[in-house]
């Protein structure tokens, strides 16, 4: 089965033909990181505007390099949010003429629910179940235990900032470009990440959730104590290393006691944070009797049309093709709550 995947939920317009969730038939992405980067983030009105002028042209590509005409694909997927509203819109307007135009089937994803299916994507070898999920990405941190696609529990989330969103602000107090998980990552890699002794949130806790908002306040007042920190190459590259070790350290510390929980699972990393590559050393490192998956490439990481479509698939085999029924409801987590 032919799924054509539409992904706008941000800065990313992206769209993409996947067979069965799992063969990439084509993958096209337009990106405007670079245009955010001279502003520091993410501008929601020229993301918008972005995703206007560029939702045809990538649509157009996406049917180009899979060599296939409207007649060979057999449903549409779309991110159906959350995200920023005008940017969805188009990816959702989008989608519904498509189906209207071409009389196929809509699916419309939650973007969290397509991260999950991006291991999926491209995989020599099926991911299996049961398995423990970190998603972590610039909009959210969730660690599931999952039973099968559409069977799962949430364990945790953050209780404030990101992770992602932790790597971006950091990297902005840094001095450091947008997106913030791969500069840092880059200047960590000439630093120290021991250099500095920053807290391990909830430590204390016996929870699965996150939280990096007091992370982030140490960072801040290491660097009022360190100023000027501008002409000192060193210290930048030892404040990144140690920042970016903690963040980390919590997140696999929550994997490792979710997998005490549900022992002889797999452990996915998701989500753009997934693209760190300290964070699959050290969950590795941490749980070396169990597999340990990652996407296949960086770009199904971050924000893409191909695992929209992947999950798009495992949704209508699975017949839940409305995203209210994707997840069961736990006691830890509602659905409702986790949809809005
Ligand atoms: O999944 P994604 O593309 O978009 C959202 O759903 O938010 O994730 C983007 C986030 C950004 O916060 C970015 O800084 C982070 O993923 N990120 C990374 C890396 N590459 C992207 N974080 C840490 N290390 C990386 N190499
Ligand atoms: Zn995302």
């Amino acid at each position: 089965m032919f799924i054509l995947g539409i992904e706008s939920s941000c800065d990313e317009t992206a769209v993409a033909i996947v067979e069965d969730g799992i063969a990439v038939a084509s993958s096209t992405i337009a990106s405007t990181k670079e245009v955010f980067s001279k502003t520091g983030g993410v501008v929601p009105e020229d993301a918008a505007r972005r995703q206007v002028e560029c939702i045809l042209p990538v649509l157009h590509t996406a049917l180009k390099q899979a060599k296939m005409a409207p007649d060979n694909i057999d449903a549409i997927a779309v991110t159906r949010g959350p995200g920023l509203l005008g940017s969805l819109l188009v990816g959702t307007v989008t989608a519904r003429t498509l189906s209207l135009l071409w009389g196929k089937p809509l699916v419309g994803v939650h973007h969290t629910f397509g991260h999950l299916s991006s291991v999926w994507v491209d995989a020599d070898e099926e991911p299996q179940f049961p398995c423990i999920t970190l998603s972590a990405s610039g909009g959210h941190t969730d660690l599931w235990y999952r039973e099968s696609h559409t069977h799962g529990m949430l364990l945790g989330r953050t209780r404030d900032d990101a992770a992602g969103e932790a790597f971006d602000k950091g990297a902005s107090m840094l001095g450091l470009p947008y997106p913030g998980g791969p500069s840092i990552a880059k200047a960590a890699e000439k630093g120290d990440e021991h250099a500095f002794d920053l807290p391990l949130a909830l430590s204390g806790e016996d929870t699965l959730d996150c939280s990096f908002s007091g992370l982030k306040t140490a960072l801040k007042k290491v660097i009022r104590d360190q100023q000027p920190i501008t002409d000192n190459p060193k210290l930048i590259h030892d404040l990144a290393a140690s920042y970016q070790y903690a963040i980390c350290l919590q997140l696999v510390d929550r994997i490792k006691r979710a997998y005490k929980q549900h022992p002889k699972t797999e452990v996915h990393l998701v989500g753009g944070v997934s693209a760190n590559i300290r964070l699959r050393e050290l969950t590795r490192h941490a749980l070396p009797e169990t597999t340990v998956r990652t996407p296949t490439s960086l770009q199904y990481c971050t924000d893409n049309a191909a695992m929209i479509a992947a999950a798009g698939y495992f949704m209508l085999r699975e017949n839940k093709n409305t995203a209210t029924e994707v997840f069961e409801t736990s006691a830890t987590m509602p659905l409702d709550e986790f949809i809005s």
